[in-house]
């Protein structure tokens, strides 16, 4: 690292000290300020705001042990290294406690000071870079960075606010696929007094219930073949932060009864564990399900459902959103803009706009971003026009918002019905990953019927779920 960065304070009584001290500096191209008394070491400190304070621990005016103090409180970036002609060791342990960065003896030695000094200045950078990174981490995930101005979701927002910086144990976050639940657990932690501690996630439906019960809940050597070792789970792991359980209505009812206990008792034990362990992390649930009905129909836990909705987030479909949809499109033009070569987009032709105003968007904020994304690869003009927007985005037109059949109109040139049934069977294939009968759900037709319809079509079902 380069020396002479930044402006260097000498506090000491001792004129003849300080001229050797800033002669030696200055020949290393710092910049020097000196000061003979704690009166004066303050005053120079507010002045001229040194980067590195060089202090003496006997002043005539007091004790350079009380001025580190104001220094770290003034300035906590100040590094701070004590010179001292007798090192008696109440003193350096009250320095190195007070924030001393480092100790160097009278008389001073130059070779000592030129690398205390470059040390010091090394740490005074990382201790930059350090809080740079933290406060970048933090703005990634700031309400700051959700977009949206429509009352829906600034209701949604100001209450993940209020709750994020609450001692609210658990919170539950409800909305359909792709409304930004991701975003706003992380949102909430990262608001909260919990963002210096992990944020740990856990997709319910990505993972067999016998591996989410060993994650979250770790287990102890021997608990099953498998377990050689013992395992903290993420209960443990988020040690006072927070865990965002993603998709929580796939959850299987047996674990959800050992979650709702942990939730009730606020402790847990690990797989084949006898001790009792206290759950510090805050819960963030997430489903893009209907909770409420699901444990009328007997898929969900009602019990838990009420434990977990207690605080409940409901994040607006964007269909309802009103105006928000353009200033997504708009934020995500200007995304595509960073990576596309050549020509900018500037924005959406008054056709897309009024089509993106009154589509479904089944696939929420996740599937304008494809949209956009897919429209600056085919457009070669520089706006998003109705020519390259899916097939079935075409031909909308005004409608209360979220109504069904707002996205379908015949085209002018008509359309085979079989081949729409069959373009849209297979978008519900793709949207539930695979999955038969939440397809069907989504089409309201049985799961039979979707079968048959796609092996009509010559679609090989078996590549489907069973
Ligand atoms: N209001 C919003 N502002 C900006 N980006 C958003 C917003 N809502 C969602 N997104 C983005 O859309 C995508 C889907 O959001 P996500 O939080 O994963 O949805 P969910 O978890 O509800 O399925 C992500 O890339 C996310 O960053
Ligand atoms: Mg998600």
């Amino acid at each position: 690292m380069a020396e002479g960065i930044g402006k260097v304070l000498i506090v000491d009584d001792d004129r003849f000290v300080r001229m050797a001290l800033s002669e030696a500096l200055k020949s290393w191209e710092y910049e020097i300020v000196e000061a003979d008394s704690v009166k004066a070491a303050k005053k120079a400190f507010a002045d001229d705001e040194p980067a590195i304070v060089l202090l003496d621990i006997d002043l005539p005016d007091g004790s350079g042990l009380d001025l580190l103090t104001h220094v770290k409180e003034q300035g906590p970036d100040t590094v701070v290294v004590m010179i001292t002609g007798n090192v008696d060791v109440e003193n350096t342990v009250a320095a190195l406690r007070g924030g001393a960065h480092d100790f160097i003896g009278k008389p001073v030695r130059i070779e000592e000071l030129r690398v205390t000094l470059r040390n010091a200045t090394e740490t005074r950078e990382l201790r930059r870079e350090v809080q740079q990174a933290r406060v970048e981490r933090k703005k990634g995930f700031d309400f700051a960075e959700i977009i949206g101005e429509s009352e829906a979701m600034q209701k949604a927002m100001e209450l993940a606010r209020r709750v994020a910086v609450s001692d609210v144990g658990s919170i539950l976050l409800n909305g359909e696929t792709g409304t930004g639940k991701d975003l706003f657990a992380r949102a909430i932690h990262f608001a909260s007094e919990r963002a210096d501690k992990p944020y740990l996630a856990i997709n319910c439906a990505a993972l067999p219930a016998n591996l989410i019960e060993s994650e979250l809940f770790g287990y102890e050597k021997g608990a099953f073949t498998d377990a050689k070792a013992k395992k903290e789970g993420l209960f443990e792991q988020a040690h006072g932060g927070t865990i965002f359980l993603d998709e929580i209505g796939e959850m299987e009812l047996s674990l959800q009864a050992k979650l709702l206990r942990v939730l009730e008792e606020g402790t847990f034990r690990r797989v084949g564990g006898l001790k009792d362990i206290h759950l510090n992390a805050r819960i963030i649930a997430a489903s893009n399900r209907n909770l409420k009905q699901e444990s009328e129909s007997g898929n969900f836990r009602l019990d838990l459902y009420f434990r977990l909705s207690v605080i409940q987030v409901d994040i607006p479909p964007l269909r309802t959103r009103g105006d928000d949809v353009i200033l997504l499109a708009k934020y995500y033009i200007e995304k595509v803009n960073q990576k596309r070569r050549g020509k900018s987009l500037i924005g959406l032709s008054p056709e897309v706009a009024r089509i993106f105003k009154n589509y479904g968007w089944t696939g929420n904020v996740r599937e304008l971003r494809n949209v956009i994304e897919r429209a600056s690869i085919l457009e070669d003009g520089d706006m998003v026009t109705s020519a390259h927007l899916p097939a079935d985005m075409l031909g909308g037109h005004p409608n209360a918002a979220g109504s069904r059949s707002s996205a379908f109109m015949l085209p002018l040139e008509g359309v085979p019905l079989e081949s729409v049934e069959f373009e849209l069977a297979k978008q519900a294939i793709e949207r539930t990953g695979g999955n038969l009968t939440r397809a069907a759900k989504l089409l309201d037709i049985s799961r039979d019927q979707l079968r048959y319809k796609l092996r009509k079509a010559g679609y090989d079902t078996e590549s489907a779920d069973q």
